[in-house]
């Protein structure tokens, strides 16, 4: 449900003709205060442009500890960039412009999306603890070996049309495009974390959010290139933290290279899942990969490693390559002209074609390799020596 405050007549019934006649429009805060005490079911709040900017944000920031679920949509003739950050750090969901009627329809429902989502896994989470959402994250030092594709296809494999709360986390943060294989219409990315920071908490972190479908939603990259070098891996270690007290799953894309939001990943993660092709470069890679994490003191058992076109007719064969890498190989991907369709038309394959080879593929790594573990079968890896650890990477590069 969701209340209008507008203490302006006409504005108020322009809101409402937004929002449908059976949203009720109340006068001020005051009323409003009364009217949630009354009904604990209310879950969007939209405060017009009459409402005083500071009573907003003293509400919106009260509300998200007394009700972190309620989402708070601020409506304003302008928006500027002060404005928005002194929003987000109040705690205020989403802001729109007066005129634009769709986009506060719009913002309602991302903020009902959220607190659906948040009552759902207070409800029944799939059985885990609040705090012990489990983190995945896929990476491979070559580019295009499949690392967004199994990402994205991995977490809508675990959301499962709704039964599990997943989200999906782009950390390539120069060129990710989670937003455009999902065909997602992000308001906000992983760049609007950056102002608030150390204010960053749950309610934040879900604001900033992108439902895709039943049990997904994605943190998105930023959409300017070269926003890496603003983003701290302090702030992915925050954000990571944040999520998995909400999602049952968190996955996350990376780019192709060591960076330290990478690390920052890789240190909260219960399983990584390492790609390659069957082509010498790409399994070169993988091998320095593997030293390399040895060497960081990630444990073998949380890494698996997963052959994408595994059946690309190369010449390698697999149990070669397993005895070369000495690992097993947890999962072949097929290759499958259908995986770039699937991409164009911006729905996972596994959403569009679930008995596919590849759908199947990859639900089944889901299945014996993700749905089993539980955060408490692994503390994260303490992260001591963080320059150390970079300093090591740099020796190791020059090599
Ligand atoms: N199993 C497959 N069969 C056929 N094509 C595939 C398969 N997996 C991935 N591709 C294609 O390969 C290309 C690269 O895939 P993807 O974007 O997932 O790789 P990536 O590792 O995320 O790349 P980057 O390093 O650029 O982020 C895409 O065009 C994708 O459609
Ligand atoms: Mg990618």
């Amino acid at each position: 449900m969701s209340v209008i405050v507008e203490a302006d007549p006409t504005r108020a019934e322009t809101l409402r003709s937004a929002l449908g006649p059976g949203v009720p429009v109340l006068g001020s805060i005051d009323d409003l205060r009364r009217h949630l005490d009354a009904h604990p079911g209310e879950d969007a709040v939209v405060l017009g442009p009459s409402v005083d900017q500071e009573s907003a944000f003293v509400l919106s920031d009260a509300m998200r500890i007394a009700r972190p679920s309620l989402g708070i949509v601020l409506v304003r003739r302008r928006i500027d960039t002060p404005l928005l950050v002194d929003a987000l750090r109040a705690g205020v969901r989403e802001v729109v412009e007066e005129r634009n009627l769709a986009g506060v329809n719009d913002a309602v429902k991302r903020v009902r999306d959220v607190a659906a989502a948040m009552r759902q896994r207070s409800n029944h989470g799939d059985g885990e603890e609040s705090g012990r959402g489990v983190v995945v994250t896929v990476f491979s030092a070559k580019g295009g070996c499949g690392k967004t594709t199994l990402a994205s296809n991995l977490a809508a494999s675990l959301a499962d049309g709704g039964r599990r709360e997943v989200c999906l986390v782009d950390l390539d943060l120069n060129f990710g495009d989670v937003a455009i294989v999902l065909q997602l219409f992000p308001a906000h990315t992983l760049a609007d974390a950056v102002p608030l920071m150390e204010n960053l908490d749950l309610p934040a972190v879900a604001a900033l959010l992108t439902p895709h479908s039943p049990g997904l939603s994605a943190l998105v990259a930023p959409v300017e290139p070269g926003s890496a070098e603003t983003v701290p891996a302090s702030l992915i270690t925050t954000i990571i933290g944040l999520l998995r007290e909400q999602f049952a799953y968190v996955v996350i894309d990376t780019p192709p290279a060591f960076t330290d939001h990478v690390l920052a990943a890789f240190d909260q993660s219960e399983l990584i899942a390492l790609l390659a092709t069957l082509d010498i470069p790409a399994l070169k890679n993988l091998k320095l990969t593997l030293e390399t994490l040895d060497l960081l003191n990630y444990p073998r058992e949380r890494l698996r490693v997963v052959l994408n076109r595994a059946d690309s007719k190369v010449g390698l064969a697999l149990s070669e390559v397993e005895k070369t890498l000495k690992v097993p190989i947890a999962l072949h991907i097929p290759s499958s002209r259908a995986v770039p369709a699937s991409i164009n038309r911006g729905v996972p394959i596994l959403l569009d074609d679930p008995n596919h080879p590849v759908s199947l593929a990859i639900r089944q790594f889901g299945e014996e390799h993700v749905l089993p573990l539980t955060r408490a079968g692994s503390e994260p890896i303490p992260s001591n020596l963080r320059a150390d650890r970079r300093g090591l990477l740099r020796r190791r590069s020059k090599a």
